[in-house]
């Protein structure tokens, strides 16, 4: 008789799981930010349909497959038939090389939660910058000159008005922000222009110089290791202990951890949503967030915007919920679970908006200056702008250490969650004991984060999380709803679900499985292989990094084509 698998220990216990993998970085900086580019509230009104017609309906398609197989995402696909395991490795894949970097985003707050203690980034010199300059010079009509630096710009010297000093316009960020003087402030990619030296200095001179030049040594090229961090490694060590520690014994760790992990950063978010709301100019940062521009509604890129982020943000598409939905009891209730984790996380994104965009309007108050211009995106957001403002503001370390803290315990159970999905499918196969699977999958992925602590890292990790998450995540989704939605079935599905639910689904999710999100993604994957750009604007792609990227993307299922030959020991092998 096969052994019993094992389960959550009570659903709260799962539905907490499922939250915390679903809610993390994503909800904080990338949320937000996505929301003020498409437009405030009409992306919030595209985002919560594309929550209703594709992420819940995909949550209740990954529960129902790991509920019904009993099996991690190989597994399951196995079931469905041999000659499809191979894509259940391929999505364990695409979830493996994200938990390597996003260990390495763990060790950046882990360091940073030290830094806020010291106030190690208030201390760099800073940079200046004029507007007027780059408005001459570039043609651009405002004062937040946000654009990729003109070819024809770099290299040129200038005297500086501001400082009387010879300055050169670079092209490397790193070494442009750190001649100091410079006019134009070129900076993760992008040129700067304010209209005064104390605005340049208060927005993001300083703290930006530190993340990028002295905590992490960015190089000007993606190829070139520059210094090895030893600092990092020690936050990296830490993270990956704490991460392998959370699943040590698979649900029965998880199923206690998740009340620390989920209710903390909930907590703590509070405070940091009154503590923007109560900041004076809040109520401008909150009219940016939250006015709609509803034309943008008509814009294909809004709504493409508002997809992708719905998927990112759900971890839907990584092998995470077939796996959570393989511990759920015979008993249970899929289709209201996927519904609570789904507006959980949407509502923590946009409680996420609030504490930033308050934040970002005292900011601008206190600057003088419009919402626009101190509103950056990516890391820049979590690791430069936002803790440079709250450590303006009395109690700064301690505000600081609790920032820091929240997006550690944030990212923790979507870090741990993206491991159990592997380990889990690895131990279906062969049939090795939790703790063995662990460590070999969590020591993997440790060695081949290593390199990511070195002055390449953030562009390797840039190029990683683009790849992964425009054709990762989008092949396995179109793979999972073609699977299921073409060849088993989606009546048959939805059927399964609704016997194992307390209310039923109408025939609406056969038309979302079958049509919507196919069509969604594959105008995903369309409009990406025309789209060069990277999510952190930090630099053009060339063919080299387009090589890694595809590189990547191609060996996933030859890998996966390798796992799946290879002898088992598990369950029916
Ligand atoms: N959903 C997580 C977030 O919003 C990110 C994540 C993606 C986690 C994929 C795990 C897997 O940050």
């Amino acid at each position: 008789m096969a052994a019993i698998r094992e389960t959550w220990d009570s659903r709260t216990a799962f539905v907490l799981a499922a939250i915390g993998s679903a809610i993390g970085l994503g909800n904080i900086w990338r949320f937000p930010y996505v929301t003020y580019e498409n437009g405030g509230g009409a992306f919030l009104v595209a985002y919560f349909i594309c929550l209703f017609i594709a992420g819940i309906p995909l949550l209740m398609l990954e529960f129902s497959i790991g509920h019904k197989f009993q099996q991690a995402s190989p597994g399951s696909f196995r079931k469905i038939t041999p000659r499809l395991e191979w894509f259940g490795w391929f999505a364990a894949g695409v979830g493996f090389i994200i938990v390597t970097y996003y260990a390495i985003i763990m060790a950046w707050s882990m360091n940073y939660t030290y830094e806020a203690a010291t106030l190690g980034w208030e201390q760099e010199e800073g940079v200046y910058a004029d507007a007027q300059y780059a408005i001459a010079e570039t043609g651009l009509e405002d004062m937040a000159v946000l654009t990729q630096i003109p070819d024809s710009l770099v290299g040129r010297s200038f005297v500086s008005p501001v400082t009387a000093q010879p300055c050169v316009i670079c092209a490397d960020p790193v070494s442009g922000t750190s001649s100091y003087g410079t006019i134009l402030v070129a900076f993760g990619g992008y040129l700067y222009g304010f209209e005064t030296v104390d605005d340049a200095n208060a927005f993001m001179g300083s703290p930006g110089d530190f993340f990028f030049n002295d905590f992490l040594g960015v190089t000007s090229e993606p190829w070139d290791m520059g210094d090895f961090k030893w600092p990092l490694f020690i936050g990296f060590s830490l993270a990956w202990i704490w991460i392998v520690a959370s699943v040590w014994k698979g649900t029965k760790t998880v199923s206690k951890v998740v009340y620390f992990t989920v209710l903390i950063p909930w907590g703590l978010l509070l405070l940091f949503v009154i503590r923007g709301l109560t900041l004076s100019g809040a109520g401008k940062g909150l009219e940016f967030y939250l006015t709609p521009v509803w034309s943008n509604l008509m814009n294909g890129k809004l709504w493409l915007a508002a997809i992708s982020q719905v998927f990112f943000s759900l971890s839907v598409g990584f092998a995470i919920m077939i796996a959570y939905g393989s511990f759920l009891p015979k008993k249970t209730n899929i289709a209201a679970n996927a519904m609570i984790i789904g507006v959980a996380d949407a509502m923590t994104a946009f409680f996420g908006g609030l504490a930033v965009f308050s934040a970002l309007g005292h900011h601008a108050e206190s600057l003088g200056v419009p919402v626009s211009q101190v509103v950056s995106s990516g890391p820049g957001l979590a690791f430069v702008a936002y803790p440079h403002i709250i450590t303006q503001l009395p109690g700064a370390r301690i505000f600081g250490v609790l920032f820091f803290l929240m997006l550690l315990t944030l990212a923790v159970d979507s870090a741990f969650s993206l491991l159990e999905a592997v380990t889990a499918s690895v131990k279906d196969k062969w049939n090795t004991s939790h703790k063995k699977a662990n460590l070999i999958v969590g020591g993997l992925a440790f060695l081949l984060g290593i390199p990511m602590l070195t002055g390449m890292g953030i562009h390797i990790l840039d190029i990683a999380d683009h790849f992964m998450n425009s054709f990762g995540l989008t092949l396995v989704v179109l793979g999972e709803v073609l699977i299921i939605g073409w060849g088993t079935g989606a009546e048959e599905q939805r059927q399964y679900i609704n016997r194992n639910s307390s209310f039923s689904i109408g025939v609406w999710w056969n038309l979302c499985v079958r049509w919507i999100i196919p069509m969604g993604i594959l105008w995903m994957i369309f409009s990406e292989i025309q789209d060069r750009a990277l999510p952190y604007g930090s630099f053009a792609l060339r063919s080299q990094e387009f090589l890694f990227g595809w590189l990547l993307i191609i060996l996933l299922p030859v890998v996966g084509d390798l796992l799946a030959s290879a002898r088992g020991r598990g369950e029916g092998l």
